[in-house]
């Protein structure tokens, strides 16, 4: 039984566990983006898998479909400016990876300097759910884990960004062009 809109429970109910974001980032052989990400998480233990859902109107997504690999990096409590970059910016109008610094890892993603903490997925998953985002499933080819103590960069401290992709700019409906 709930007292009021499920929807507004809904969302009240999943903002309250304040979710760790995250940087994704891909590279085709002619092209590179990266998007903001707050949906994910380990979802086996053996073999290791990692999921993430990416939305259908996002370029990152669409060039997740034709690359082999993705870049997954955790953003500090300081890295506001980064998810604003990645978070607020379509690589649809500008290259976001043309103003950080960043190398390429296995698979030919985009590493970013600026994030100590990350892995390098192998896509063995992109596909259609049922909602506006694709489930996106990879194994670790590659991981950074420094030692030492680390504070999140959290969805409520991500509140002011305004997506630069929202979920009804779907690029094209009933094909995720991604896979
Ligand atoms: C707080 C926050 C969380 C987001 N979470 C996701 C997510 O889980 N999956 C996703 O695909 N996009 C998510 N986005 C949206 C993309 O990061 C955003 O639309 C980005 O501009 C897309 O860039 P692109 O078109 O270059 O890929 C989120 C955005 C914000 C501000």
């Amino acid at each position: 039984m709930t007292d009021g809109d499920v929807d507004v429970l809904f969302d009240r109910l999943v903002s309250s566990s304040d979710g760790a974001i995250l940087v994704v980032t891909v590279a085709t052989d002619d092209e590179r983006d990266g998007c903001l990400v707050g949906f994910h998480s380990q979802c086996s233990i053996e073999p290791r898998r990692y999921a993430l859902w990416l939305s259908a109107a996002n370029r990152t997504t669409e060039l997740a479909g034709r690359a082999s690999h993705v870049g997954v990096h955790l953003l500090a409590a300081g890295d506001h400016e980064l998810a604003e970059l990645f978070g607020g910016l379509t690589g649809d109008d500008v290259d976001k990876l043309a103003s950080v610094a960043w190398r390429s890892g296995p698979g030919g993603v985009p590493l970013l300097d600026g994030c100590a903490r990350r892995m390098v997925l192998a896509r063995t998953e992109l596909r259609e759910v049922g909602g506006d985002h694709l489930l996106f499933v990879g194994e670790p080819a590659a991981a950074w884990a420094p030692a030492g103590s680390f504070t999140p960069l959290r969805l409520s401290d991500a509140s002011d960004i305004h997506a630069g992709h929202p979920p009804g700019d779907r690029r094209s409906p009933g094909s995720p062009r991604a896979g």
